[in-house]
């Protein structure tokens, strides 16, 4: 079976270094077409730096990087250096890239490539703001008829807001950007903070990480115990919760998951409740389904499925 095709669009962020390590470390299958860079955890000059320290800590040099929109479609751009640290990737010292980042722009390169592709070909895979993909499908929306899937990390139901009491960071960001997204018709794979809060990083998977023996291994162990602080601190968790490798996982072995297919929307004009995603999770209106919505993993799974990976790099 030929690799599946997928776009990484990202704010690295720990959590999106270790869901692009995951996926470069799969080639047999996945092929990594391009990451797409977005302002999100930090601002877009270091996620895009980010993404490239990712790709060469992986030893993939070659992947191509675009830079994309450095700010939310209609608001001022939120970020969470409280989380992630100044740089976004706090904790391993890791040296700046030297490969390049690529001059086109994001969303053009998002177009071009989805416009040259066949039919329902590719797949997207946002893990920050999604800035980027719904600025894309606004400007092109034949572009998604090449679209296979879009597999997102976002939203909450049962586990609420984790940047006010009602949205998750992600959507909060750019309300406007997500509800243009699930508007969109494109089928839509969604791993909510339900499901990623149980994907913990509790000291023996970290210890599984240094393990491993790896520059990659230490380097991963060490972006979790700098990012663990704050899910600790707010919801007295075991461990870092390990929310965008969830959406590689969900590429590479679906059967690690399980949700319905229920109707999302978006919270685009309250400021009480902006960027909630809205999960008729009890069906209880006639809105169409519209996501399939995550909400359970198999962990030990997960981390098996991770671990060995991580270790092929
Ligand atoms: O709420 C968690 C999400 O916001 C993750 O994608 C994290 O990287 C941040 O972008
Ligand atoms: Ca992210």
């Amino acid at each position: 079976m030929s690799p599946r095709k997928i776009i990484i669009d990202t704010d690295p962020g720990q959590d999106d270094a270790v869901a692009i390590l995951l996926a470069l470390a799969s080639p047999d299958e996945i092929e990594v077409l391009g990451i797409t860079c977005v302002a999100g955890n930090v601002p877009l000059e270091l996620t895009s730096k980010n993404a490239r320290i990712v790709c060469e800590l992986a030893g993939h040099p070659e992947v191509k990087v675009y830079a994309g929109c450095d700010r939310p479609m209609g608001r001022d751009l939120v970020t969470a250096e409280h989380v992630h640290g100044e740089t976004g990737l706090n904790g391993p010292v890791l040296p700046d890239p030297v490969m390049p980042l690529q001059d086109q722009h994001a969303v053009d390169y998002i177009i071009e490539t989805l416009r040259a592709a066949a039919p329902k070909s590719v797949t997207l895979c946002p893990l920050g703001p999604l800035t980027n993909i719904a600025t894309a499908l606004q400007r092109a929306p034949e572009i998604a008829d090449a679209v296979q899937e879009i597999v997102l990390m976002g939203g909450a139901y049962f586990e609420v807001g984790n940047i006010t009491p009602t949205a998750e960071f992600n959507i909060y960001v750019d309300p406007q950007a997500a509800d243009i997204v699930f508007k969109s018709g494109i089928p839509i794979v969604v791993m909510s903070l339900d499901v990623t809060h149980k994907a913990l990083v509790t000291a023996p998977r970290n210890a599984a990480f240094r393990n491993i023996g790896n520059a990659v291994g230490i380097a991963v162990a060490e972006m979790t115990d700098f990012f663990e602080r704050f899910d600790k601190e707010k919801y007295s968790s075991e461990g870092a919760p390990l929310h965008d490798p969830c959406v590689t996982a969900y590429v590479l072995n679906p059967d690690l998951f399980a949700g319905r297919h229920i109707n999302v929307e978006i919270e685009t004009q309250s400021e009480l409740t902006m960027g909630m995603t809205v999960a008729d999770w009890w069906r209880v209106t006639d809105r169409p389904a519209n996501a399939l919505f995550i909400q359970d993993i198999d962990a030990d799974g997960f981390f098996a499925l991770l671990t060995e990976r991580l270790a092929r790099l």
